[in-house]
């Protein structure tokens, strides 16, 4: 069959023969009709995510949308080693896949179900976010920020901020349902200043991190509190994502003086089968009422160009 495949950890996927899957126990072979080029795709097709395994040649590609033998339309959330979801079939537990609502286009659902998944699953499933608490998007620019902050919205929260970097990405983000938004390009010590103003006039109960690195440092330096006598109220700090660093310094005192959680959101933090759950509540929430996205459907063929050609929040889709 025609596919995507990484020979090596270095270079792009090249566009080539692979081996045909083969169903075992409990596995189904789908024929894959749309695969987001997520950011999770690239860190596992170079080797650097912890879900790596770390041996080569394989068919990059996390989840996909395609048809089973039977017919049925259905997403799946992930296939078996080496076979990847960048490839004209694919194959995939019995459990892991789930039909797609009519309403629902094959590039729409492989474009949304991941960076969705960085908010839905972590509001709903990691923390038990109430409606009328307020939440502060780290890193609201990207596609996965976008839909947290629609998704933060949908779900009930009273006010939401988008911080970025980027002022016209920013600027869109506000008209996608942000209360409000603050900038990343300001002097350091003005930055600290406007959470402090945010955390103290507005109580910000949940923070979705997109980021890590110092704009989580700058961020935790704005509720670390002076004094002995405060009052700190309960910020659960929800760690998604390290575009801008993968580690960070946390000072003693920001625990002690604040009312800080701290939780990590992704694959290992809930099991598969709630996040499928979830997952699945999302996608008829999105077959009820769309959620804004770019997305750019290509040809698979074209999988060594686009690797590394990504448009700012725009998911790329192949079509095998
Ligand atoms: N845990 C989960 O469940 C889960 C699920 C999906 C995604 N994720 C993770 O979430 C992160 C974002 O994913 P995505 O799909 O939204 O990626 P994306 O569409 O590529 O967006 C990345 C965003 O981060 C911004 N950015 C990059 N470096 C930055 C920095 N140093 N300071 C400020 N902003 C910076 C970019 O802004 P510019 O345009 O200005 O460069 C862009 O807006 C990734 O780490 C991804 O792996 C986690």
């Amino acid at each position: 069959m025609n596919a995507a495949v990484v020979r090596a950890f270095d270079a792009p996927p090249r566009y080539e023969s692979f081996a045909d899957p083969v169903a075992g126990d409990e596995e189904l072979i789908v024929t894959v009709s749309a695969a987001g080029l997520h950011q999770i795709v690239k860190s596992l097709a170079n080797g650097k995510h912890y879900g790596s395994t770390g041996t080569l040649p394989f068919v990059p590609g996390l989840d996909g949308v395609g048809r089973l033998e039977d017919g049925k339309r259905v997403f799946f959330a992930s296939s078996r080693s080496p076979f990847g979801t960048f490839a004209e079939r694919s194959v995939t537990a019995r459990a892991m896949c789930f039909l797609v609502p009519d309403a629902l286009d094959d590039v729409t659902v492989a474009a949304m179900m991941n960076p969705a998944m960085s908010s839905w699953a972590a509001l709903t499933e990691r923390i038990q976010f109430a409606r009328g608490e307020s939440v502060l998007v780290l890193g609201a620019t990207g596609v996965a920020g976008q839909l947290a902050v629609q998704i933060a919205k949908r779900l009930g929260a009273k006010r939401v901020v988008a911080a970025g970097r980027d002022q016209r990405a920013l600027d869109a983000v506000k008209r996608l349902g942000a209360d409000s938004v603050i900038s990343l390009n300001q002097d350091s010590k003005e930055l600290v200043a406007s959470y402090q103003r945010e955390f103290a006039e507005n109580k910000i109960d949940v923070v979705l991190d997109y980021l890590w690195g110092s704009p989580a440092e700058r961020l935790l330096e704005g509720i670390t509190q002076k004094g002995l006598l405060q009052d700190a109220g309960r910020v659960r700090y929800l760690q998604i994502g390290s575009v801008a660093g993968p580690t960070i310094s946390l000072p003693a005192a920001t625990l002690r003086s604040s009312g800080l959680a701290l939780y990590g959101s992704g694959f290992g933090s809930v099991s598969m089968k709630r996040i499928l759950e979830s997952l699945q509540v999302f996608l008829k929430e999105a077959a009820r009422k769309p959620f804004e996205m770019g997305i750019k459907a290509a040809p698979l063929r074209d999988v060594e160009a686009l690797w590394d050609a990504a448009e700012p929040a725009v998911r790329v889709v192949f079509r095998p």
